[in-house]
């Protein structure tokens, strides 16, 4: 019986038109361009326009890997959206962006598990694509972090951002050339649930809430989280900080990330930085990062590309893949 690998096919990324600076948010709170940029390396981020809303921004980014891909959205029978800021309760954003592409068959769903919402995604999409019932698979990041964003706490709202990325997977019978998604892992432990959260819920509150964090806490937890995560992905496939081509990291912090680098001894040149323009815009942070790295003609066909992610909850993840 010959496996069947899930192989990236296109990209696609959307920001949306409004960009808010350091400075711009020195002026709404207590905090300035030098704090900001020397706790997290964010200068920049972008904010969703007045009813713009994630399923649009996903649909933006979904069209562009489509475009990518070479691909119709008829070739698609399988969306996996992750996002933490849907437009509604119910029904899934995805099935908006499946509504939006005009595609009628198949199936769309979303995925909830913050900030490593992307790997979380395309680890689902993955085992989907090679269990052989689905054919291509929109992987979609998304979210409107702006909309939980208490604008009046200076220790949140100056780290968040809105996007939105995308990557189309085929699934390929006996790959010649090793190309595919080639682990995956997925980790996550509900004891920290109360260090980063929404304080307001369908259930609990039945209102939407805001954004509450203990950002030493996460910071503490992170690089352990993130390098063990990745040693698991180098043990299932031989593969190590000096066979890898690009390191393109869930975007929250740039402190967080160098750490991990240097823990793990990859070399700072093959990391890939958006945090300073994008902000941390959560499930979308990751494929945003790839499409800049693939559109600058970093990222090449045959690259092998480490991914990884931890957020709320908290949850954490890695995934290889051979571009
Ligand atoms: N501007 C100016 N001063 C600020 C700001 C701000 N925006 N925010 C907090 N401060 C002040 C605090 O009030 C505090 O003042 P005090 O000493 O007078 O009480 C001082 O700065 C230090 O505050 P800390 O919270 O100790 O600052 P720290 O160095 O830990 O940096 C940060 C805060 C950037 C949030 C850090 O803890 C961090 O990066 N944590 C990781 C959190 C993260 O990345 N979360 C993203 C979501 S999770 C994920 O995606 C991995």
């Amino acid at each position: 019986m010959s496996a069947i690998r899930s192989v990236v096919r296109g990209l696609g990324a959307y920001l949306p038109g409004r960009c808010l600076t350091n400075a711009d948010l020195a002026q709404m709170v207590d905090t300035s361009d030098d704090w900001i940029v020397q706790r997290t390396g964010i200068r920049e981020r972008h904010i969703a326009a007045e009813g713009e809303v994630t399923s649009d921004l996903a649909l933006a980014a979904a069209k562009a890997a489509l475009a990518d891909a070479g691909l119709e959205p008829g070739d698609i029978d399988l969306i996996v959206l992750a996002t933490s800021t849907p437009d509604n309760t119910f029904p899934a954003t995805a099935v908006s962006v499946q509504a939006g592409l005009g595609i009628t068959h198949g199936a769309a769903f979303d995925l909830q598990a913050v900030c490593s919402g992307f790997v979380y995604a395309l680890a689902t999409a993955d085992n989907f694509l090679k269990s052989g019932q689905y054919r291509r698979c929109l992987v979609i990041g998304a979210e409107t972090f702006s909309r939980i964003l208490d604008w009046s706490d200076r220790t949140t709202c100056v780290l968040f951002g809105d996007g939105a990325g995308a990557l189309v997977l085929e699934a390929v019978r006996d790959e010649a050339d090793g190309r595919g998604v080639l682990t995956t892992h997925l980790r996550s432990d509900g004891r920290f649930k109360n260090k980063l959260f929404v304080d307001g819920g369908v259930s609990s509150t039945r209102s939407v809430g805001y954004l509450r964090m203990e950002g030493r806490e996460v910071f503490r937890h992170a690089v352990g989280m993130i390098t063990d995560v990745i040693v698991d992905a180098f043990e299932a496939t031989g593969e190590d900080a000096e066979t890898i081509d690009w390191f393109v990291p869930h975007q929250a912090n740039r402190r967080i990330i160098d750490a991990s680098a240097v823990k793990l001894g990859i070399a700072p040149e093959k990391v890939v930085i958006t945090v300073d323009r994008h902000g941390n815009t959560s499930a979308a942070s990751i494929p945003l990062a790839l499409a800049a790295a693939h559109a600058d003609g970093r990222i090449k066909r045959g690259d092998l590309v480490l991914l990884e992610a931890m957020g709320g909850g908290f949850t954490w993840g890695s995934a290889l893949v051979r571009w």
